[in-house]
Formats: C-alpha cells, structure tokens, sequence
C-alpha cells in the first residue's frame, strides 16, 4: 500500500488556499441540505442533479490532458459521472447542464489544480454519504458519495504523491490558481442551477 504522505508543502498550500472557497461550496444552498437531517428526496436529486454538469466537465479536460500529455497517473479508475448517472437514474431524476466555465488542464500544474478538487471531494463525499445512510429517508442511492469505497484513502495518498513528485515552484503556482478556478467556476454552475431550480438568486455571468 502506498504511504500516505507526509503533509507536503503541496497540500497544505492547495489545502490553505482553497479554504475559504471549500466553505462557501459546503454551505451554498443546493450542497448545505446534504447534511440536515431533514435532506428530502427533491433535495438531494437536486444536489446530484446539479453535481453531474461539474463531474463531466472535469472528466471530459482530464482524459483529454491525459490523451495528448500522458502521465504517471491511472485515472480510468477514478471515472466517477457513472456513478453520479445510476443515482439520477435510481431517483428518476435528469442532470442539469453545465451552466459556467469550467477550466480545462493545459499542462500538469493545471492538470493538479483541477484532480485536488474533485479527487478531494471524494473525502468529503465519504462523510456526505455515511450522514445519508442513517437518514430516515434512507436507503438512497449514495454510488456517487460513496463510488471509491474502501479505497478512498489510498486513491487520495497516490494523488498526494503523483502531485508531490510533479511539484516545481511554478506547477504548484499554477496548480493553486486553477484549484481556486475550479471551486469558483462550481459556485457560480450551482447558483446558475439554483436559479434554473426557481430560486429567486442573482448568479455570476453564466458561460
Ligand atoms: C462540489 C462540492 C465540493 C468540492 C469540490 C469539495 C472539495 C473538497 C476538497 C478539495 C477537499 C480536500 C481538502 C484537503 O486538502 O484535505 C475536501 C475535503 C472535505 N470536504 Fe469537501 N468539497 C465539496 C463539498 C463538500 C460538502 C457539501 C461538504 C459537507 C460539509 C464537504 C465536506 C468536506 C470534508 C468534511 C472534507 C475533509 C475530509 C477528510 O479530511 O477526510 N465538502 N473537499
């Protein structure tokens, strides 16, 4: 098994800069119902309704980088709109289209700036989908939250170190910068989704 890294200059800088976006994203109105514990079935196929636009976006630039820049890295394993498609299925519920800018990696800073967040959102997806099991909705379909299983810590220590080993002072400047881009564009797709929803919000520019 590979050992977890120490926690790299790499992490905490991602980790640290990301901060403050990570938690308008776990308390933005389509996302924050995942933890009450009156979560209602509309709810939460809204949340995955949403999700799907981001999953897709994500994996769409990231096969394309790997396709054209081959890397040290084995992402087929971690494809996860599957997951996210047999949970809107299960809910008889239709994804929402992307409805923001997404940033696409254009080399390996990039191509870690946008694998820290949605790789790291499997972390929090884990605790998201133990809070959904004990619901008293509950069975729901959590493929999604749950689609690493109990490989979920080793996937995350073998991004850690893939991302640790690429790191040069500029793939890190550029690995922070895109990370940033992404939580911001997945803001702006879901307050773009809120209002598709009916909400009564004002949204940043939608692409
Ligand atoms: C699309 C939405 C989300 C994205 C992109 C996202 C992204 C991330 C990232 C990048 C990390 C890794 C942080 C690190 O470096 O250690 C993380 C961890 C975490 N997230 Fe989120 N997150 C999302 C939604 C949520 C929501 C709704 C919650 C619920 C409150 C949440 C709770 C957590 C928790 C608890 C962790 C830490 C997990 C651990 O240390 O085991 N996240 N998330």
């Amino acid at each position: 098994m590979t050992p977890v890294p120490s926690d790299s200059a790499l992490h905490r800088q991602l980790r640290q800069a990301t901060k403050r976006p990570h938690h308008v994203l776990d308390h933005h109105p389509l996302l924050a119902p995942l933890l009450r514990p009156d979560l209602t079935l509309a709810q939460y196929g809204n949340a995955l309704a949403a999700l799907h636009g981001i999953g897709q976006a994500a994996e769409v630039g990231i096969l394309a980088f790997l396709a054209q820049h081959p890397q040290p890295f084995d992402y087929q394993a971690r494809l996860k709109v599957w997951a996210l498609e047999a949970d809107l299925a299960a809910l008889g519920r239709q994804p929402l289209g992307l409805a923001a800018d997404f940033p696409v990696p254009q080399n390996v800073g990039g191509l870690i700036g946008v694998l820290y967040v949605m790789e790291g959102a499997t972390q929090g997806g884990l605790m998201i989908a133990r809070l959904l099991q004990a619901l008293p909705i509950a069975p729901l379909p959590t493929a999604h939250f749950s689609v690493y299983g109990s490989t979920a810590a080793q996937k995350w220590a073998e991004f850690l170190q893939f991302a640790d080993e690429q790191a040069t002072p500029e793939v890190l400047d550029t690995a922070v910068v895109t990370a940033i881009g992404v939580f911001d564009a997945i803001t702006c797709h879901l307050d773009a989704c809120l209002k598709q929803l009916g909400a009564d919000v004002s949204v940043c520019e939608p692409a």
